[in-house]
């Protein structure tokens, strides 16, 4: 459906002083078609950077982001102007979901295909869909301030999710919420997204998450950030339970991976 191949992405920021500041240090990787691939790696070391760069939203000083979507020529796209082929339809979730509180849960759904040009009459059937997907149909005409913060961060989902998007792109969408709701949305998520099979690339600084979630792992080294690693996961989303021993085998040989790539790095 859509392909993402990140080559050798360089950024850098400027600091206060006028100097310049190197985040993405040659970051390469390919996330997994149609699966999650989680962007692991320590805070600040620029995951965001790169995912906002995958958006479109941040210019990379070098390197390329491509993507191979239907409808668009062998030849992989890019965010480099001239190319021909068209730019894959993406959806983003926030680490805070960013709804518009004065709408009710079902407008700010309608607010992003206002957005996206989406046709009218898949409006409602669409709202139905996704809202009933992350469980939250019977709430469509509620506003956001009177939802908890898990219930939000799925109006977050739902709005990423109904645009219909062949690029999902979420930055640590779990983690200013309580474990227990982390743990059942994480869950949903991945149930969601197996069923949907969107390809998509979840930002996170949480091993077990990743273990979780991924079906490819993608382990980011402290700032400047470059690839350590790309670890794929060898359960399928349907055999990963987080009392199984299988997985937590897993979840201990990432966690060991990257306390071994760390201490090799000196960091
Ligand atoms: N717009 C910006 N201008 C200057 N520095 C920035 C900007 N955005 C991010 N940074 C810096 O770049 C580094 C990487 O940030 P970020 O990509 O948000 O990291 P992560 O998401 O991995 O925690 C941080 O040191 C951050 O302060
Ligand atoms: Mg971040």
């Amino acid at each position: 459906m859509a392909y993402v191949r990140v080559d050798r992405a360089v950024k850098f920021f400027p600091r206060e002083d006028g100097s310049e500041m190197l985040v993405l240090d040659g970051v390469s990787f390919d996330a997994k078609e149609h699966g999650i691939t989680c962007l692991l790696g320590p805070s600040g070391c620029g995951k965001s950077t790169l995912l906002n760069a995958i958006a479109g939203l941040e210019k990379l000083d070098q390197g390329e982001i491509e993507f191979r979507v239907p409808g668009s020529t062998l030849h992989p796209t890019s965010h480099i102007p001239d190319l021909p082929a068209r730019s894959p339809k993406l959806g983003y979730v926030f680490q805070d979901p960013r709804l518009l509180n004065w709408k009710r849960v079902e407008d700010n759904l309608v607010f992003a295909f206002k957005g996206m040009k989406i046709p009218r009459e898949s409006w409602q059937g669409r709202l139905e869909k996704y809202l009933s997907l992350v469980g939250l149909l019977s709430f469509r005409k509620q506003y956001p301030l009177y939802l908890s913060g898990g219930m939000r961060q799925r109006v977050g989902l739902a709005r990423g999710l109904a645009i219909e998007p062949e690029i999902l792109l979420m930055d640590e969408p779990f983690s200013k919420l309580d474990q227990l709701t982390a743990r059942q949305l994480r869950q949903d998520t991945v149930d969601i997204c197996a069923r949907l099979g969107q390809t998509t690339m979840l930002v996170t600084h949480d091993v077990e998450e990743a273990a979780y979630m991924g079906d490819r792992v993608v382990i980011f080294s402290s700032r400047p950030a470059h690839i350590l690693e790309v670890v794929d996961n060898p359960l399928e989303a349907t055999e990963r339970d987080l009392d199984d021993l299988a997985f937590i085998r897993f979840k201990k040989r990432l966690l060991q991976t990257v306390l071994k790539l760390v201490d090799q790095e000196g960091v």
